[in-house]
């Protein structure tokens, strides 16, 4: 079969990356330009500064993604960017740019959910992998428990009903005082603390989570007590999270009778989930979590998931917009 070689473009949040991928598993680069230090002086994203650093960036990030891949426009089959969820002005550059490269290149556009990224984010690190699977998705925006019955065929069996994990990651680090983003802060600072801090957890009879308990829970703890220890709530907070992770999908083990589980989003680089994760292989689960630095957002997943897409015949025209809550 010929090589398929698809371009993929993402900047649905404040990283601007855009990746070449040789049949859906090979990455020939992935240049990812991130806006961290920009937005880090604000504990946050800024939505209208994340869009002018895109414009700022995009350009430049393809000519050195072409360079690293050592090809040239007319080699790439097909141009795929993310499409959605995410920031609609940062959405639109990614996208606006992809559809000017397929207008001007003449190969088909293809667009891509940012959350199938994210899965795809496995099919690169690990090339046996094949749906069907169970996929936890855990990023800065979302919090989904995913049957993934095929390449582009999805079923949400759970979702959160209010914060996403990695939201409450970052709020607890921004009122414990760790700075933006939250994530690795808390990560790194736990692994110096002991769980010893009871935290509430809710329960749901499906596979839904709640994070905005426990987060407030986290705040209160802390505003009552400044002088708590910081590591201790910290670890204790993953700890939590992480066992309302593992309840839902042993849920999900239970109705699918699917036993072959992959980590997704920024939040599968935490080291306790990961670890708590790989022990689940002792009670015979197949566990599969991407490189690290796959976790985060990059092109290289959104280019892999293009693939798949395009392999599906899926084609979109230059009228596609950007969806800043697209779901599966
Ligand atoms: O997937 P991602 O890069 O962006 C979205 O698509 O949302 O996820 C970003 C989220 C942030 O909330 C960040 O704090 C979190 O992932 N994160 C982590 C870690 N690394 C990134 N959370 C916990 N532990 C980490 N090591």
């Amino acid at each position: 079969m010929e090589d398929i070689y698809t371009l993929g473009i993402e900047s649905s949040c404040d990283e601007t990356s855009v990746a070449i991928v040789k049949n859906g598993r090979e990455i020939l680069s992935n240049v990812i330009d991130t806006q961290i230090p920009i937005h880090e002086k604000y504990g946050g994203v800024v939505p209208e500064i994340a869009s002018r650093n895109h414009i700022e960036a995009i350009s430049r990030v393809t000519k050195k993604a072409l360079e690293e891949a050592k090809m040239t426009l007319e080699q790439i089959d097909a141009v795929t960017p993310t499409y959605g969820p995410g920031l609609v002005g940062a959405l639109l550059v990614g996208l606006s740019y992809a559809k000017a490269l397929s207008f001007a290149i003449n190969k088909p556009l293809v667009g891509v959910n940012h959350i199938q990224g994210h899965i795809a984010a496995n099919y690169i690190t690990y090339k046996e992998l094949e749906p069907p699977f169970l996929c936890v998705m855990m990023s800065g925006g979302n919090t989904q428990i995913i049957h993934v019955k095929d390449y582009t065929e999805f079923e949400v069996l759970g979702k959160t009903r209010d914060d996403a994990i990695g939201e409450a990651f970052d709020k607890v680090a921004r009122v414990v005082g760790l700075g933006y983003p939250g994530g690795p802060k808390v990560d790194k600072l736990a692994q110096e603390g002991k769980p010893t801090i009871d935290l509430p957890k809710t329960h749901f009879e499906n596979m839904d989570f709640s994070f905005s308990g426990i987060k407030t829970a986290v705040i209160n703890l802390h505003h009552k007590n400044p002088e708590i220890n910081k590591a201790d709530l910290c670890a204790s907070f993953e700890k939590t999270v992480t066992e309302i992770l593992i309840e839902n999908i042993s849920k999900a083990i239970k109705l699918t009778g699917i036993k072959t589980i992959a980590l997704a989003g920024g939040v599968s680089a935490n080291s306790y989930i990961r670890k708590a994760f790989m022990e689940l292989k002792q009670k015979g689960m197949e566990i599969y979590m991407p490189d690290l630095k796959l976790c985060t957002d990059n092109a290289a997943m959104i280019a892999s998931a293009g693939y798949y897409n395009y392999m599906q015949g899926k084609r979109d025209t230059l009228d596609l917009n950007a969806i800043p809550n697209l779901k599966l």
